[in-house]
């Protein structure tokens, strides 16, 4: 599927095939592609935890609105961000590089994060919402739909999925095959209510 094709034809599903399950080697395929996304020095803060446990999965839908797609999908991914990972280690996100970028690289990271409790923050969610676009888009690819999902008590769900300190959980995203047709589309803004050159107009739209 050509990018644009995926961009285009992916919607938010709401009612999953409860029998269809994906495969060890799909899951993995699916999150090697979501892997390639870019993070801020490359320090890949994500943590992806895919919940197959029925009870669990039970569990996570009363916390999360009673949303069908919480069981019902075939895959339900919860993206949580490590942020302390720019502290851990961090020559393993430069190893297979020559040794002045690798001495430039490590470094820097320590300097660009070291302190900045608010910016350690922002860098999960955006990295996390740049790997979310990557995966569903991966999963339209592969045959499948999604569905992002907020709608859920974080601090119920980091509890059920024994969340480490100084995590983060993000977003959820569902991935199955869809029972039913997704919502109509709500309508995009028209450029020019959203794109502005330059600077942002003295009177906006
Ligand atoms: C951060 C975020 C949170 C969302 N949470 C939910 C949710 O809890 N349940 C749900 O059914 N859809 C959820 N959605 C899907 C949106 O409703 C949907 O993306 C939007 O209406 C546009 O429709 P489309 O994705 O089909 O293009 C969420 C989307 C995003 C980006």
């Amino acid at each position: 599927m050509d990018t644009a094709t995926a961009i285009t034809t992916r919607r938010s599903i709401k009612h999953f095939d409860p029998e269809h399950r994906m495969t060890r080697a799909e899951i993995e395929q699916l999150l090697t592609l979501t892997c390639h996304s870019p993070t801020s020095f490359n320090i890949q803060h994500w943590r992806f935890v895919v919940v197959d446990d029925v009870e669990l999965r039970r569990q996570m839908r009363k916390v999360a609105w009673n949303q069908a797609q919480i069981t019902d999908s075939s895959v339900l991914v919860v993206l949580c961000a490590d942020v302390h990972a720019w502290d851990k280690q961090p020559e393993r996100y430069w190893q297979h590089v020559a040794e002045p970028v690798r001495q430039f690289m490590v470094p820097a990271i320590g300097q660009h994060y070291r302190g900045q409790e608010q910016l350690q923050r922002d860098e999960a969610f955006r990295s996390c919402g740049i790997a979310a676009q990557t995966l569903m888009l991966a999963a339209k690819e592969m045959g499948y739909d999604t569905c992002p999902i907020a709608g859920f008590n974080v601090a119920a769900v980091a509890d059920l999925i024994h969340l480490p300190n100084n995590h983060l959980v993000t977003l959820i995203i569902a991935v199955g095959k869809p029972l039913q047709p997704p919502w109509p589309a709500g309508s995009r803004l028209p450029l020019e209510q959203c794109v502005f050159y330059n600077r942002f107009p003295d009177s906006l739209p």
